[in-house]
């Protein structure tokens, strides 16, 4: 299913936003011209990877618990103490649109 969750000037490069997607908290982020979608909790606990740092250069989020760094393209921990990986969605940019295809 594809829902526009925002326009893509709404996001600002570099940080990220969350939206809600019927029942999932998906973390959208910008770096550039290119926009990113996962799942908006961390896998080592509940917390929001939006309220965490984005590190452009890597394409990764820091969890702002315990620092993991979850890599924006894959949704796998590069670093410790997370293990498991988080949901990634495809996001597209449609129309000057943010889509995201949520299944
Ligand atoms: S809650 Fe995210 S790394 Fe621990």
């Amino acid at each position: 299913m594809k829902t526009t969750v925002c326009k893509f000037d709404e996001l600002v490069s570099g940080k990220a936003a969350r939206f809600v997607v019927g029942e999932r908290a998906i973390a959208v982020v910008r770096i550039d011209d290119k926009v990113y979608a996962i799942g908006d909790k961390c896998s080592h606990a509940d917390v929001a990877l939006s309220d965490g740092e984005v590190i452009t250069d890597t394409k990764e989020i820091e969890c702002v618990r315990h620092a993991s760094c979850f890599s924006l393209e894959t949704g796998k921990p590069n670093t410790l103490p997370a293990t498991q990986p988080v949901p990634v969605y495809v996001a597209t940019i449609e129309n000057g649109s943010v889509v995201i295809d949520v299944k």
